[in-house]
């Protein structure tokens, strides 16, 4: 059975930053809190006009250009966003319109911030089964859409943004394990209430800021805090690795006490850990995959590295991958 890996990566965030002296100007909060409670210095927002589908296409267009691929040698494309440019139809289909992917499948995948690693556990294996080669997995998101910009415990932590990668089958390394989970008795801590079954759209809901995410910071925290270690060593073991064996781990970028409180327990050193959160802030299922290929731009993944992606979000889900990094397939 042929393995799957990644052979492409792209990134793109929207050019308008705003920083943690801007939102001074909008909330009752200030620079100092944020950094010290997030690590989180600034983050990108899109303008009005642009949509998840238009930073989707520009980071998948990267991660195609890596590869021997065009758009219409694509198989499947799976969006995963929490944002999507509609309620449907799926994100991946205007993606896979606007690319040219004439022969490609497309849905998107929902799995709050968790979603792009859901993504490539999904991608690897319609590639392990054989039943599709070219597959684009991309994470994107514009949470400053559905963003309370007038709730200073959600509206500092997000940004916008989306990354993209491609995948192909391998018959070295790739990726070498996954772990998912959910559970759904914490859906109550993050969540976005209207605009579904439960409570249609009405001037009620509007009126009532109920299109805006929604958030328990504290639950979220300690289930992010023990979900990081515990699924990191269940994905290790199930690769029959140890965690030496990693070379570096890209978590999900929400706070840096998360990540900092994850390396600690899982005993990794500092450059072992790839972290952009000051940047770039919790952008959601973009996450895992603008930081992959930036770390990857960066030159701090090499052939046969070893990489631990880790992720948790809404749901509450979470979801860990150890891939191989081969360079020439
Ligand atoms: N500026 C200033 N003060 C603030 C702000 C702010 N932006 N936000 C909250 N505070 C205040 C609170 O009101 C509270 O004041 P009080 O003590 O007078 O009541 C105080 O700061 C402490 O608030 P806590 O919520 O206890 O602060 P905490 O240290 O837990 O940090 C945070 C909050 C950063 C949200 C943290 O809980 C966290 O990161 N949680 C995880 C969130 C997360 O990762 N969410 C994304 C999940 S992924 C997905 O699917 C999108």
């Amino acid at each position: 059975m042929k393995k799957a890996t990644i052979t492409g990566w792209g990134k793109y965030l929207p050019p308008n930053v705003m920083t943690n002296k801007d939102l001074e100007k909008i909330v009752d909060t200030t620079d100092q809190w944020i950094t010290k409670r997030t690590g989180i210095k600034k983050r990108r927002i899109v303008d009005d006009d642009t949509t998840t589908s238009d930073l989707a296409i520009k980071a998948a267009k990267q991660a195609l250009d890596k590869t021997n691929l065009k758009a219409e040698n694509l198989d499947l494309i799976i969006v995963s966003t929490v944002t999507p440019d509609m309620v449907f139809p799926a994100t991946a289909c205007i993606v896979q319109d606007k690319l040219g992917a004439n022969k490609a499948a497309a849905f998107d995948l929902e799995a709050g911030c968790s979603g792009f690693v859901y993504g490539l556990s999904v991608g690897a294996q319609f590639i392990e089964s054989g039943l599709y080669e070219n597959i684009l997995v991309i994470g994107a998101e514009t949470l400053s859409k559905i963003t309370d910009w007038e709730d200073r415990n959600t509206c500092v932590l997000f940004g916008d943004g989306a990354g993209a990668a491609v995948l192909q089958p391998t018959d070295k390394g790739g990726f070498l394990s996954f772990d998912l989970g959910s559970d759904g008795s914490g859906a109550d801590a993050l969540y976005l209430e209207a605009g579904g079954s439960l409570n249609p759209a009405t001037l009620e809901t509007v009126k009532n800021k109920m299109h805006y995410i929604r958030m328990e910071g504290n639950p979220v925290f300690k289930f992010a805090v023990k979900k990081m270690k515990t699924a990191s060593k269940d994905v290790l073991k199930k690769a029959d690795l140890k965690i030496d064996d990693i070379d570096l781990l890209i978590p999900h970028q929400a706070n840096t006490r998360i990540i900092k409180s994850a390396r600690r327990r899982l005993k990794l050193d500092k450059n072992q850990v790839y972290v952009n959160l000051p940047e770039v802030g919790n952008t959601s299922s973009a996450s895992v995959a603008i930081a992959l290929a930036e770390a990857k731009d960066k030159g701090k993944i090499k052939d046969g590295d070893k990489l631990l992606m880790v992720a948790f979000g809404a749901g509450l889900t979470w979801a860990a991958t150890v891939l191989e990094w081969n360079e020439n397939i």
